[in-house]
């Protein structure tokens, strides 16, 4: 791997106190480019611009996908991801609905590596904090004939963060615009899935909400996702999410949420989910909590949920599941409690 450091660190401009999500980009940055049907030697080289002709692809046809995962520095100041495996599978997953061409292993993990190595001073410590790293690809040819690519980039970049979303996450059901379809790309992590939900997400805070929840595109009567996460239903003494499909996004977040409740023995339930019953079970006092699942924002709590002119506020929970859930993964992740199920990979620097 070619590595070209940078002699200009910004790291001392940084406010590490106060990390808007997303905004500030780590020092270094992992290129590995696809031409002649192969992948060649990636490089770590100074974030910076890349060149690129109008005709780019992904510009036009949106041929773009992307992976979001986490690096974490505890007190000791030892580094972890968490299931970084996992992205990596997902990554190509995404990259084979796309027709992009699937990545090697190695250029995901050791790159990655040593991307943190190099950058390893950029992870921030403390409660709520990490280091969000973005893997991504796009088809960075120069056509604009409508087929798949021929030259793709590879690229990951970091930036120290704290949380997603702050204030109360207020959510409306969407009734008519959809998020995925059946045979769509929805379990995908496709940068146009994004695209297509910013408009109705738009119309949305214009009505007071943070964000919407996602219904089937057919009918509107099953609850999919929530904003850019997956949602959970604190019913009873239940946990009740919307199954996987091919319209529904396999978070990672989603799926150790499940794994760590099953394993505090709380009965989850992955299943069809109805509007009619979470409104039923708002109505009558059962649905004790609603929260979004995923990486950015690891779990979090919904306070308000609307269905056309109908807004219900949920109860203020004093022993809040989504709480307990949120703060045993973060525990796992920082290595503060033991990792039953080997989801922590401890980077040595
Ligand atoms: C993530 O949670 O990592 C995502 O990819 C969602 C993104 C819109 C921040």
């Amino acid at each position: 791997m070619k590595i070209q450091e940078t002699d200009q660190s910004r790291l001392s401009e940084i406010n590490f106190d106060k990390l808007p999500f997303g905004e500030i980009f780590t020092d270094h940055m992992l290129l590995c480019h696809y031409k002649d049907g192969a992948w060649k030697e990636p490089e770590i080289r100074p974030y910076g611009e890349l060149p690129f002709y109008p005709g780019l692809q992904a510009l036009h046809y949106g041929q773009s996908i992307f992976e979001g995962m986490k690096a974490f520095k505890n007190e000791e100041d030892h580094i972890f991801l968490f299931r970084p495996e996992e992205n990596y599978k997902r990554l190509n997953r995404s990259a084979v609905r796309m027709c992009m061409p699937e990545l090697p292993k190695e250029v995901f993990m050791n790159g990655l590596e040593q991307l943190l190595r190099i950058d390893h001073k950029w992870i921030p410590k403390g409660e709520g904090k990490s280091l969000y790293i973005r893997p991504f690809m796009f088809a960075s040819g120069n056509f604009i004939i409508a087929r798949p690519g021929k030259e793709y980039l590879f690229a990951i970049i970091c930036c120290p963060t704290g949380s997603y979303y702050s204030g109360e996450v207020r959510v409306k059901i969407e009734e008519n615009y959809a998020r995925s379809g059946p045979g769509g790309t929805g379990f995908a992590k496709a940068a146009g899935n994004y695209a297509a939900s910013f408009y109705p997400a738009k119309l949305a805070v214009e009505e007071g909400y943070s964000q919407l929840i996602w219904t089937d595109a057919a009918t509107h009567t099953h609850i999919e996702e929530s904003g850019t996460m997956n949602i959970m239903f604190h019913i009873g003494d239940k946990l009740i999410t919307p199954n996987l499909s091919e319209k529904i996004l396999a978070g990672i977040t989603r799926d150790s949420v499940i794994k760590l409740a099953k394993h505090m023995n709380i009965v989850v339930e992955e299943r069809q989910v109805s509007v009619a019953e979470i409104i039923d079970a708002l109505e009558k006092g059962t649905l004790k909590e609603a929260f979004g699942v995923g990486t950015a924002v690891t779990v979090s709590p919904i306070s308000l949920i609307g269905k056309g002119n109908k807004k219900y506020e949920l109860p203020k929970s004093t022993n809040s599941l989504a709480i307990t859930l949120k703060n045993a993964l973060e525990d796992i992740k920082k290595a503060k409690t033991a990792d039953p199920f080997g989801w922590r990979k401890e980077i040595i620097i």
